[in-house]
């Protein structure tokens, strides 16, 4: 027990469970708190060009072990190979589909296995499956992949890290939602309104595991414009996508886009100590785009 509660009763000190402040931050140095070395992390969509990629970089240089996972095997391999060898880190890749509650429970033991315990998820895997357009065009079979892989892919990896974290009684959950999860925008109303459910489990998990020392938090970007973006802007693509760009630049104040390594930066802070209690909330990164 900290001597800074000397004095203070211990019914007191119980009912508001004071002795889990963590009073030794107080004398560390910021760049102390912000380290991830000795965390062992997983990562969905870890294999992704624009926001996988950077969170597995950015977990790796600061020093946590990393599970890079995604359905795409290869491009997950070539994440890690590289954060391997930039950041001189422990990085490796699996192939996961988090769609399949049995397959995500079956990597996710065998990556805890592996780095000998989980202590972060970044729950990252999804995207609008090119669903764009009006609500009332959209069939049945298109809408469920959405829903599937932006919402119960995200249930189902969390699911199966508690399964490693409540063990241990220590981990963090980070969930990757969208500025799109908080405001309306046109032709991607099924996509946001996924975006939207992950921000209300976000919050509602947050107070579920209340009395563990679990917890969740969700980081909600706006517009990236990592390299795949930047690709369909120099392509034939460039007038369909200029167009879906157009109502989002309105709305930003920041007067750019952002690029997904700022957007990895705060995921990075939010699973270290430094950022331990933004909690259940939905952080903006988004450059104004909800305000
Ligand atoms: N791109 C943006 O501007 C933007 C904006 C707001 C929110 N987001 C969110 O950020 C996250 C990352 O998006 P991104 O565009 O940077 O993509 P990304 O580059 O991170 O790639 C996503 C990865 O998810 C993988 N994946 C797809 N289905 C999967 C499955 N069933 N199981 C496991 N992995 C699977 C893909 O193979 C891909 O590698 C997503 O959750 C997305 O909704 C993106």
């Amino acid at each position: 027990m900290s001597q800074r509660l000397a004095g203070i009763p211990s019914d007191v000190v119980e009912q508001f469970h004071l002795d889990r402040l963590p009073f030794d931050q107080v004398e560390k140095r910021p760049d102390q708190l912000m380290s991830l070395a000795g965390r062992r992390a997983v990562v969905t969509g870890g294999g992704g060009g624009d926001l996988g990629q950077a969170i597995v970089h950015r977990l790796a240089a600061m020093g946590a072990h990393v599970a890079a996972v995604d359905i795409d095997e290869p491009a997950a391999k070539e994440v890690a190979e590289d954060a391997s060898g930039r950041w001189g880190a422990d990085v490796f890749a699996m192939r996961v589909d988090v769609t399949d509650w049995d397959d995500v429970h079956r990597t996710f033991a065998e990556a805890g296995e592996r780095m000998g315990g989980l202590d972060l998820l970044v729950n990252n895997a999804g995207g609008a499956l090119r669903l764009h357009g009006s609500f009332l065009d959209q069939q049945p079979d298109a809408m469920r992949r959405v829903i599937d892989l932006n919402f119960v892919g995200l249930l189902y990896a969390t699911r199966a890290a508690l399964a490693q974290m409540l063990p241990s009684d220590r981990g963090r959950i980070v969930n990757i939602a969208s500025e799109g999860g908080k405001i309306s925008l046109d032709g991607i109303t099924v996509y946001n309104a996924c975006k939207s459910a992950v921000i209300g489990f976000t919050r509602n998990l947050a107070r579920e595991l209340r009395e563990t020392r679990i917890s969740s938090v969700a980081v909600c970007p706006g517009v990236m414009v990592g390299p795949h973006a930047l690709e369909r802007l120099g392509s034939d693509d460039v007038n369909a996508r200029r167009a879906a760009l157009e109502q989002s630049y309105e709305r930003l104040t920041a007067g750019r886009f952002s690029l997904p390594e700022e957007v990895a930066n705060v995921v990075a802070f939010l699973a270290s100590d430094a950022g331990a209690y933004v909690h259940g909330t939905a952080v903006s990164v988004g450059g104004g785009l909800s305000d």
